[in-house]
């Protein structure tokens, strides 16, 4: 008598099959921030998310550009990701690899030329922060939705 075959099935639980999810390396120069642009509003097309097109667009520019200028200057690539949960969502997630310094909004003074970039994406952005990952960089996430939370 044969064994029966093995029935494989995947374990995997079905909200991590149907998420969409991607990761884009960008180089870490000035092209950077427009790659980003272009990836992230290609994947709110594709999933249906165009209502979040400028608020998202406005929060990836302004994350991504300052992972170039603070986080990885020298050090090659930063990791754009993008997860749409619930196809509700847009998830998004910068990785660099610089150990410091440290992402904080910034009190910037009428006159200041610069420090508003997290201001507008605490902002825009129903929630954000910062994931340390020791001298191998952070990860600064922000997610983004169209419709109020009850
Ligand atoms: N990825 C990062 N890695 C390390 N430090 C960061 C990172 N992002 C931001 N920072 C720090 O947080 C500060 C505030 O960032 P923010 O984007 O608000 O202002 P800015 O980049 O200085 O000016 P602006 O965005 O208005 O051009 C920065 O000056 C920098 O010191
Ligand atoms: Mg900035």
């Amino acid at each position: 008598m044969g064994a029966h075959p093995m029935r494989r099935r995947t374990l995997m639980p079905a909200s991590l099959v149907t998420e969409p999810r991607e990761d884009h390396w960008l180089d870490s120069d000035r092209l950077a921030p427009a790659t980003a642009r272009r990836r992230t509003s290609d994947f709110l097309s594709a999933y249906g998310l165009d209502a979040l097109q400028g608020d998202a667009i406005t929060v990836v520019s302004e994350l991504v550009t300052n992972a170039v200028q603070y986080g990885s200057p020298r050090l090659g690539r930063v990791l754009l990701t993008l997860r749409a949960p619930n196809r509700e969502q847009l998830h998004v997630e910068i990785r660099d690899f610089g150990p410091t310094p440290i992402p904080e909004p910034r009190d910037a003074a009428l006159d200041d030329e610069a420090g508003r970039g997290l201001q507008i994406v605490s902002t825009l952005a129903r929630n954000w922060g910062v994931d340390y990952r020791g001298d191998h960089g952070k990860v600064v996430w922000a997610i983004l939705a169209d419709q109020p939370t009850e």
